[in-house]
């Protein structure tokens, strides 16, 4: 009886130690916010603009830190030296994504961007870097520079639903380079299908809204009727595979009615066999450059939009730039940004003050590492932290007006005397083996629209009605309707 009561008491304390210690951080991490029992850091990790914080703890832990969800390690890397030694140098170790149970219940385990790496995801790398290099999506400039002309359009028609007219601009770009299919109103079935799968599809991936199942496997037992996560993934998964077979099956037909148009999959369907492809990975690889393409193009020129109406002395110096050298007897073409510097500039500043995806995409160590002399052990949650790289007071001067003549005498950016080891100018695609294949076709889109814009409108913020201060913008609060207004300089 005593043995029975000794063996259960060890027991009892063995599981509530282990409890106790899931939330701390183990001797040899880089260092961190302190830690509550079991919780560890989650209390202090914000849902949204988690971005800012960690930049916060940047400052005070330096370039790179560590936090705890639970028993899960997540490290924080904001220095480019790290960033370059530790993802873009080991590749291997560093090519995994995290787990993730919704993901792969959603979509097979086949969406490339959230697929764990092994064969499937190297056969999808490879299509979309083949298919995706640079001289392929010059191929797909004509249909850019006819969705940019419909865009200066429909803003000369209704500069007031210059949001709106934006989104379907960029999703009617990655519609029709990938699927061949062109969204000329906004309204229109395909454009309007995968706007409102990608909303419920983003929402089911939002950190923190669901029950955490990658952390507490055992939590997936939960019935569906307390768990709706279940539910949404299984609505999303139906709506999107449709829609993505939908859009294949009609590339499809087109081959086979001998009515070719040179779009993506195209090219994929007559290399799915060499390429090793299943029916569900084309129809996927399809719909994550979609996904990957749509959304991020619009807010790029969204943020465009706003960094100019902020900065006037900026939008007139480049107009100014672009007048002189194209004039008003021809439109832009994608050529003239070689001889654009400042146009060159502000592009990639806005990228700089406003990156996209403030923490990239997380990645995940499949192996024990060290860095630093700190240890990174197998299993852990790496993010980089874009946002605080490109608004380190360290490597730029005033990091938070926005001022593209930085790049002008210096190749990233940087103040005089900032140590540059490991910059590059795109961290906002990401890094290592995972960086964003999709990297040209979003600069060409980029690159056509914004200097459409410059050449053809005028952009300014709009007034509060009867106040006379103008309404303000936060970078963190991104409300372009309600806070810019535009016009064509000859209305
Ligand atoms: C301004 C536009 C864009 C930005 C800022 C952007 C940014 C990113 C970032 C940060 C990642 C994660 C990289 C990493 O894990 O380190 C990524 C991955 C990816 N992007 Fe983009 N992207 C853009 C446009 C595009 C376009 C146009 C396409 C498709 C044609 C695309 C397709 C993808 C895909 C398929 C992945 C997953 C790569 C993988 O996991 O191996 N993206 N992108």
């Amino acid at each position: 009886m005593l043995a029975t009561i000794a063996i259960w008491s060890f027991l009892v304390l063995f599981v509530l130690n282990r409890v106790y210690r899931a939330g701390s951080r183990e001797s040899g991490l880089p260092p961190g916010p302190p830690t509550l029992p079991v919780l560890g850091n989650t209390h202090q990790i914000p849902t949204k603009f988690a971005y800012l914080r960690f930049a916060e703890w940047c400052k005070q832990y330096g370039g790179i830190f560590s936090l705890k969800l639970t028993s899960q390690t997540i490290i924080v890397i904001s220095c480019p030296r790290l960033i370059h030694d530790f993802m873009d140098e080991r590749g291997g170790s560093m090519v995994d994504r995290p787990p993730s149970r919704i993901a792969e219940m959603t979509t097979n385990g086949v969406h490339m961007a959230l697929a764990r790496s092994g064969p499937l995801w190297k056969s999808l790398r490879r299509t979309a870097l083949l298919l995706l290099n640079r001289e392929a999506c010059l191929q797909h400039m004509p249909i850019q520079q006819a969705e940019a002309t419909q865009l200066m359009y429909d803003l000369l028609k209704q500069p007031e639903d210059f949001v709106e007219h934006i989104e379907r601009a960029t999703a009617s770009i990655m519609l029709s380079t990938v699927f061949g299919v062109r969204t000329p109103r906004y309204s229109d079935s395909f454009a309007s299908r995968f706007s409102s799968v990608q909303h419920k599809w983003q929402a089911l991936l939002e950190p923190g809204v669901h029950l955490p199942v990658d952390i507490f496997s055992a939590l997936e037992y939960i019935p569906e009727r307390w768990a709706s996560w279940k539910t949404i993934s299984r609505d999303v998964r139906q709506q999107q595979r449709k829609l993505y077979y939908d859009l294949m099956n009609d590339c499809e037909r087109r081959i086979g009615e001998n009515r070719r148009n040179g779009c993506f999959l195209e090219d994929v369907i007559d290399q799915q066999g060499m390429l090793g492809l299943t029916t569900d990975m084309v129809a996927y690889l399809g719909g994550v450059c979609l996904e990957g393409g749509a959304g991020t193009a619009a807010i790029s020129l969204q943020k465009f939009v706003l960094c100019i109406s902020r900065y006037p002395d900026v939008q007139a110096r480049a107009q100014k730039e672009i007048d002189d050298f194209i004039g008003f007897t021809r439109l832009p073409s994608i050529q003239d940004i070689e001889h654009l510097p400042y146009a060159q500039a502000v592009i990639k500043e806005v990228h700089r003050f406003y990156p996209i995806a403030p923490l990239a995409v997380p990645h995940f160590t499949t192996v024990d590492e060290s860095i630093d002399g700190y240890f990174i052990p197998k299993g852990s949650v790496i993010f980089m932290n874009v946002y605080a790289v490109y608004h380190s007071e360290d490597s730029y001067e005033q990091p938070e007006v926005f001022m593209p003549e930085r790049y002008l005498g210096s190749e990233f950016g940087t103040k005089p005397g900032a140590d540059t080891t490991g910059f590059r100018s795109d961290f906002h695609f990401g890094n290592g083996r995972r960086i964003c294949p999709g990297i040209h076709l979003a600069n060409n889109a980029i690159i056509m629209n914004i200097m459409n814009l410059l050449w053809g409108f005028n952009f300014s913020i709009a007034d509060k009605g009867s106040h006379d201060s103008p309404v303000p913008i936060q970078p963190e609060d991104f409300t372009p309707t309600k806070t810019v207004q535009m016009q064509h300089p000859a209305s």
